[in-house]
């Protein structure tokens, strides 16, 4: 059994279906940790009966509620944390304290449109393939080691609304089963 800690900063629909694969498992969802005390992810962390905090970044510096965030994982033995829609850059202090354990999804086919606009920008642009990726993080924004990509061919017809549509399917059918095997290699 191996435990996953899961950060998010609104809607948290990566998060639900993250805690429902992993509840199906042989390992557990450590907790959440929201840094927006109004994110919707709280509610579904209510409805899971699923431990959350809030960490505040309000009038203080990334690195002091890094450092509540650092003991939060360590104190619920996060082995392993994902990253669902949590949109603040880490810093490579808090990178450092879990090496190679912090893993992230992306709503694009980096290297193309990282940063917040993923999907209008991927919706935007000419690309007949669109997708997303699910990588290792590092210092960068959006830069670390890919571990999967997903890409499906888009018709030109669709509305921005039915190509997020889409984007969340793919990540709702691939994050929670790749967070399930790299648990699976903690053990
Ligand atoms: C997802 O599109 C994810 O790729 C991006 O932020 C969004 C979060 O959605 N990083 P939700 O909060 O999981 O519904």
């Amino acid at each position: 059994m191996a435990r996953l800690a899961v950060m998010a900063s609104g809607n948290g629909s990566n998060f639900e279906a993250i805690a429902e694969a992993v509840s199906e498992s042989s390992h557990e969802i450590a907790c959440l940790i929201c840094d927006r005390a109004k994110a919707y992810a709280f509610e579904r962390a209510k409805k899971l009966g699923i431990k959350a905090y809030y960490v505040s970044y309000l009038n203080r510096k990334r690195e002091e509620a890094e450092e509540e965030i650092i003991s939060i994982l360590r104190s619920e033995k996060a082995d392993l944390t994902a990253l669902a829609g949590f949109m603040r850059l880490l810093s490579p202090k808090m990178v450092d304290a879990f090496p190679d354990r912090i893993i992230n999804i992306h709503p694009s086919l980096l290297p193309k449109y990282p940063g917040t606009e993923g999907i209008k920008d991927s919706f935007k642009s000419k690309d007949m393939k669109l997708g997303i990726t699910i990588h290792r993080v590092d210092y960068g924004l959006d830069t670390g080691p890919i571990i999967m990509q997903k890409s499906f061919s888009r018709s030109g017809d669709e509305s921005l609304d039915e190509i997020e549509e889409k984007i969340h399917r793919l990540e709702h059918q691939n994050y929670p089963a790749v967070l399930l095997e790299l648990l699976d290699q903690k053990i």
